[in-house]
């Protein structure tokens, strides 16, 4: 598969050679934006979604490079063999089926030689019916008054993806429903969460594919507790997402129902499934999540059909391979320009850095190149206060600004300087990416001087409809695995996380030992630093 060393493929040493051509003084981005046609050639449009990337330090050899490259790593042919079932995760031995959830054809998805189809479409049917009858107030607690607060307890990819997407959607949250995320093991994450929400009318969510996580375990006792301690039976107050059989599908302890999550969709990737339905539906309205899917599954058509020059994902990542392994960017901001999508960073980051953050081949062989990058972002302007300083005039490195056309909010138009808010927000992130690309050299002052050079893609999307919350989700999920195909790693595994997990299980013993004393305690300074130093110098 990956025998052919990556860095030795000839279009791999001419990127190499080529960068240094481009990084001449004379192919300063300033110089490359006066080329006529230059953003006709350096945007596309797609699953409705547009892609600028005139600002990314790309000429057309360097594209016509990276486009010779994705040949030679088959990395369509790679995606397609993902879509139809073929076990791509080669560590875990599995299929990494997340398409297959928003697939609204009739054509069966192989796994293992079995169709998954028809159980993805039960557990949809499924969602919709218990969603719709909640919603309806036809599935109540014991005191028949409909649930109004609704607490997901997740961490990872059974959390993320389905924050995002319900602060994304949020304005067209209508059901009466209050959104809360319990992730954290951290006391204090309940407790606020406990602090707003009536017992008799709150359902719990819990999500976990494995149902031994740490941090799920240990919110799910703190829930059952604080459901127990107000006279009520977690039976009627609990929904589990999780995979058939796990602890949390266990008969002998009963809940109000179970949504079952499978071993070829990846916690990161699992937003389209159960994951993000079960919420997703109760918080919008089961149509609403569907619409979601529908906007993913173009994305997904798009991605599996569109040529490589044309298609939004895989130029995205050839971008990153570009920024990362050729210009040597270690990092990459993700700064959306409307503040409904404030948890995209986060999601993509989890997404992106847990699936490419890997130093061996699909061989098992050492990348020898730099995989993946590290993601961080929050919304403009809010991001121009904060962290900006250093994207101008320190360390640089590439941005994703994403921009909507049309807010959700748009009857507030009251105008400032002469603008709405809204204008003011895309005057904004136009002249970001404008300043980070051209620069401001002369200037008495060094210090206000500005070097420029500094790259960056816009991503446009008409308005927050789940439709495009849903393609933009399966954006960045297909950028990540066409980036892992290109590096020729497994972006399905996760192993990195496990080594910590070992640790702290040998810690939680020695605490759960010393607990056993009943005069002990771990809640002041001197007890916590002794036990600090005892664990960590011996
Ligand atoms: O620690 C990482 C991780 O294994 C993620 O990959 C996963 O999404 C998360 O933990 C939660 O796992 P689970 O769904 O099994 O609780």
């Amino acid at each position: 598969m990956t025998k052919n060393i990556l860095s030795s493929l000839p279009a791999w040493r001419q990127l190499a050679d080529h960068a240094k051509t481009l990084a001449l003084p004379e192919n300063h981005l300033k110089f490359l934006l006066k080329e006529s046609g230059r953003l006709k050639k350096f945007s596309k449009k797609g699953a409705g979604l547009w892609l600028d990337f005139s600002r990314q330090r790309l000429d057309d050899k360097a594209l016509h490079l990276l486009l010779e490259l994705a040949e030679d790593r088959n990395i369509m042919g790679r995606f397609e063999q993902m879509m139809g079932g073929d076990h791509v995760n080669v560590t875990e031995d599995r299929a990494a089926l997340h398409t297959a959830c928003r697939s609204f054809s009739n054509k069966p998805v192989l796994n293992d030689g079995k169709d998954v189809m028809p159980e993805i479409r039960r557990i949809r049917n499924d969602i919709k019916s218990f969603s719709d009858d909640l919603i309806a107030g036809k599935i109540t607690g014991p005191s028949g008054m409909p649930f109004r607060d609704v607490v997901v307890i997740g961490i990872g990819g059974s959390y993320l993806g389905a924050e995002f997407a319900t602060t994304a959607l949020q304005h067209q949250a209508d059901k009466g429903i209050r959104m809360h995320f319990l992730s954290n093991v951290d006391i204090d994450n309940f407790g606020a969460i406990a602090s707003k929400i009536v017992p008799e009318t709150t359902l719990w969510i819990v999500i976990s594919k494995t149902y031994t996580t740490a941090e799920t375990t240990a919110n799910t006792l703190q829930a059952v507790k604080y459901i127990t301690s107000h006279g009520l039976d977690p039976k009627n107050h609990m929904v589990t997402v999780t995979s058939k059989g796990s602890p949390g599908d266990d008969p002998s302890n009963p809940v109000l129902k179970t949504f079952h999550m499978f071993d070829y969709i990846g916690g990161r990737y699992s937003v389209t499934s159960a994951v993000g339905g079960v919420p997703l539906s109760l918080y919008l309205g089961y149509d609403r999540f569907e619409a979601f899917l529908k906007g993913a599954e173009e994305m997904d058509i798009h991605a599996a059909t569109t040529p490589a020059q044309e298609n939004l994902p895989l130029l995205a990542a050839l971008i990153s391979v570009w920024n990362i392994n050729f210009l040597e960017y270690p990092a990459q901001g993700l700064i959306p320009y409307s503040s409904p999508l404030s948890k995209l960073a986060a999601h993509v980051q989890q997404l992106s850095m847990e699936s490419n953050g890997k130093s061996v081949t699909l061989d098992g062989e050492p990348v020898r190149v730099s995989c993946g990058s590290i993601i961080f972002g929050e919304p403009g302007t809010n991001a121009q206060h904060s962290f900006f300083q250093l994207a101008h005039q320190g360390r640089p490195f590439p941005i994703d600004f994403i921009g909507v056309l049309n807010p959700c909010y748009d009857q507030y138009n009251g105008l400032s300087q002469g603008v709405t808010n809204h204008q003011e927000l895309w005057a904004n992130l136009m002249a970001q990416a404008q300043a980070l690309a051209v620069g401001k050299e002369e200037d008495p002052s060094p210090a206000k001087r500005f070097s420029g050079n500094r790259p960056s893609s816009t991503l446009v999307m008409d308005d927050l409809s789940p439709k495009n919350i849903g393609r933009l989700l399966a954006f960045y999920e297909a950028r990540t695995v066409f980036e892992a195909f290109i590096w020729g790693i497994n972006p399905f595994d996760q192993y990195g996380v496990e080594l910590g997990k070992v640790m702290a299980g040998d810690i939680r013993k020695t605490m759960a030992e010393k607990n056993k004393n009943p005069d002990y305690r771990f809640d002041n300074r001197d007890e916590i630093q002794k036990f600090y130093l005892e664990m960590l110098f011996g």
